[in-house]
């Protein structure tokens, strides 16, 4: 079933178009996760869930509630949505404990007692209860925000950049304390990250969007290994774009024959392979296959991103190859590629 139903919303100010004809379907429970260039229409997107902004045209509903269309919307208050905007835009005025506990019913030790609960489910220590916003790091401050919208048991949780204010391991971790706690609540979830990393492992479902418009969703597998276009395939991740001439499910391309997932499609097509699918290894003298020089070694530890350029028949053309950390060759290096998996292949280009 289907938690939220997005039905062709738009929304402009003045000549600028925020969101053009969005459509979604959010299921009851999941994590959707929208990513996209800024100024794509991720945050006008949320704050019309939520009930701040409202739609030139389109609906949307909430389990089976119409929340907004033409005729009529339903105020922010009465939404049951919790959303942590993307600056956390806690009540400067009141301490932590306060903007936690703004929306509690309960009062005396039972709202102690419940707002001390959800300072620790977002591991923020109970002495900072009575500290004030202006006191706290931006990513405490986002992890209040993140409580004070728990409160409240939203029916839907809108996350905007919830994690943006926090380094790599706090990052990562807060990440999956997150998507625990909301899984364990039974909360469906709508998170917005300019994070690739974090939008492929949060999502069950995943959305990108530009200039307003939804461009595609699905399984972040789906869409990380078969992107509509090559914008998307470098927005998810980095991507080996080359043509090729499809024909009976493989490509003929500068790094001669490979499979292609071309579901039929025969023709001139543009070709995309993740660098992780192109494999080095030290070439020994009477081998078949492309052959290419090393000409970056890029180290980042675990893995190592080298820049390769081919040799004849295809000389000059420069490829991304992901190797080990443990095993990559030096610049300057002879290697042979070998290709791991098929290529993907973009038909409308
Ligand atoms: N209140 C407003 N008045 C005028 N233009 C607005 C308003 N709110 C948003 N916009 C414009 O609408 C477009 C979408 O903005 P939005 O804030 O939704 O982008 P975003 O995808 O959240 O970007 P970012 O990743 O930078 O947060 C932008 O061009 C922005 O300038
Ligand atoms: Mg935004």
């Amino acid at each position: 079933m289907n938690a939220l139903e997005i039905n062709a919303l738009s929304k402009s100010f003045g000549t600028q178009t925020a969101l053009d004809n969005i459509c979604l379907s959010v299921p009851t429970g999941s994590r959707t996760v929208i990513v996209g260039p800024s100024g794509s229409g991720k945050t006008t997107l949320l704050r019309m869930i939520a009930g701040f902004e409202f739609p030139d045209a389109g609906s949307l509903t909430l389990n089976g509630q119409t929340l907004v269309d033409s005729a009529h919307a339903v105020p922010a208050y009465q939404r049951q949505i919790g959303y942590v905007p993307q600056d956390g835009a806690l009540f400067p005025h009141m301490t932590v404990a306060d903007n936690i506990g703004f929306g509690l019913s309960d009062t005396g030790a039972a709202r102690s007692t419940r707002i001390l609960e959800l300072m620790d489910s977002v591991a923020l220590n109970a002495n900072m209860a009575t500290r004030w916003p202006h006191e706290l790091s931006g990513g405490q401050q986002q992890r209040v925000s993140l409580a004070r919208a728990l409160a409240q048991q939203p029916r839907l949780m809108l996350l905007d950049e919830p994690f943006s204010a926090l380094d790599t391991g706090l990052r990562g971790a807060m990440r999956k304390m997150v998507a625990r706690l909301l899984e364990g609540a039974g909360v469906t979830t709508i998170l917005v990250t300019h994070d690739q990393g974090e939008a492929l492992s949060f999502a069950d479902q995943l959305a990108v969007m530009r200039e307003g418009r939804l461009v595609q969703s699905g399984h972040p597998m789906d869409l990380y290994r078969y992107p509509q276009d090559e914008q998307t395939a470098r927005f998810l991740g980095e991507a080996v774009v080359m043509p090729a001439q499809i024909d009976a499910g493989w490509a003929h391309c500068e790094l001669g024959r490979v499979q292609v997932n071309s579901n039929g499609f025969s023709g001139t097509a543009q070709i995309m392979l993740r660098p992780e699918q192109l494999q080095v290894s030290s070439t020994p003298t009477d081998t078949q296959g492309r052959h290419a020089v090393v000409t970056d070694c890029d180290f980042a530890g675990n893995t190592c991103t080298l820049t390769v350029e081919l040799s004849e028949p295809a000389a000059g053309r420069s490829l991304l190859v992901r190797s080990s950390g443990m095993h990559a060759p030096p610049a300057g290096s002879t290697v042979q590629l070998s290709i791991v998996g098929p290529a993907h292949v973009f038909e409308a280009q």
